[in-house]
């Protein structure tokens, strides 16, 4: 099967220095190779780690209370154009991040694609992550981006200015509806009320403490519907800190890697997975020891794995 590898060492959606390391480290650790030799991918694109310097400007003052705009948008938008051109050719396609806020692009880019591909059919965006990420640049405390993509990929966020996200057009968008959350623990105020006035999907750990991830997959995937194309977004802080804890916004009582590479395992069974995007793993932030950075990465590399189909026996 053809894979498009898309890495991302773009930082500019949040605030700490080093996530842009993070497709380099990934890919030092294996990854690339086991799809390659052991899951028998074709890879496309993997020859370059795109940092897209030239896209970021020296001068880049918020905007609406967003931090480096421009080159989140310009940024974002490549991506977008770089995901559209992998899964327009039928390929499964792989993000390594970077900040969560790539994930305009990336998602941008497969809604497209499958828009056409599928003769105006929608496809569906599973979340798996601490953070809603939904806040609208009016909404957010932080003005930090990585906490507004679900916004701008609804279209609950809108701007007309093209040097600011108004490139995305309504076939870059996906639906509330066929948005499901799972991982849940740290939402902003403003957040919640965004999820219950729109009635958007969200299992918390709540959720997965109650029924457990093998039924809130069930759950999950019943929502989203058979032979719906799955773009799968995993942030990694979705999983305890005790599995990863190199990554910019850690919260307390998260997933168990089993349960994160179950989520995984899950979405690649339905045959519908279209796309994958990992990221907010920071090598430079490893409390305590740097075995946090080498544990994470390896958390991350096993989730990816899982989504492509390594299978257990
Ligand atoms: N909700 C907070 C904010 O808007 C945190 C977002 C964290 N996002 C992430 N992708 N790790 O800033
Ligand atoms: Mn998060
Ligand atoms: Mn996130
Ligand atoms: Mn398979």
């Amino acid at each position: 099967e053809d894979l498009g590898v898309v890495a991302v060492g773009f930082s500019g959606g949040q605030c700490k220095p080093g996530v842009d390391a993070a497709p380099s480290a990934l890919i030092e650790s294996g990854l690339l190779t086991q799809l390659r030799d052991e899951l028998l991918y074709k890879l496309h694109g993997d020859d370059t780690v795109h940092q897209y310097t030239d896209l970021v400007p020296h001068d880049d003052p918020p905007y609406r209370s967003m931090k480096n705009p421009r080159a989140v948008s310009s940024v974002t938008r490549r991506i977008a154009d770089q995901v559209y051109s992998h899964a327009k050719e039928g390929r499964m396609v792989l993000t390594l991040g970077g900040d969560h806020s790539i994930a305009i692009g990336t998602i941008a880019g497969t809604a497209k694609a499958m828009r056409e591909r599928l003769g105006g059919r929608e496809m569906a965006v599973i979340w798996v992550d601490a953070h809603a990420d939904i806040n609208t640049p009016e909404s957010s405390g932080s003005g930090n981006i990585h906490g507004m993509p679900v916004s701008f990929l609804t279209g609950l966020a809108k701007e007309d200015n093209e040097e600011f996200f108004g490139w995305l057009q309504p076939e870059n968008l996906i639906s509330v509806k066929k948005l499901v959350y799972i991982g849940l623990r740290d939402v902003d105020i403003g957040e919640k009320q965004i999820l219950r006035q729109h009635g958007i999907k969200a299992f918390s750990m709540h959720d997965i403490d109650r029924h457990g991830i093998g039924r809130v997959m069930e759950m999950a995937l019943g929502h989203i519907g058979a032979d719906t194309p799955i773009h799968l977004s995993f942030d990694v802080d979705a999983l305890d800190p005790m599995w990863a804890p190199s990554t910019g916004t850690p919260v307390r009582g998260g997933l168990t890697l089993r349960e994160g590479d179950y989520i995984c395992e899950c979405v690649h069974e339905t045959g519908s997975l279209v796309a994958i995007d990992l990221v907010e793993v920071n090598p430079s932030l490893a409390p305590a020891t740097d075995i946090g950075a080498h544990e994470t990465v390896r958390a991350g590399c096993s989730l990816i794995r899982c989504a492509l189909g390594e299978s257990l026996l």
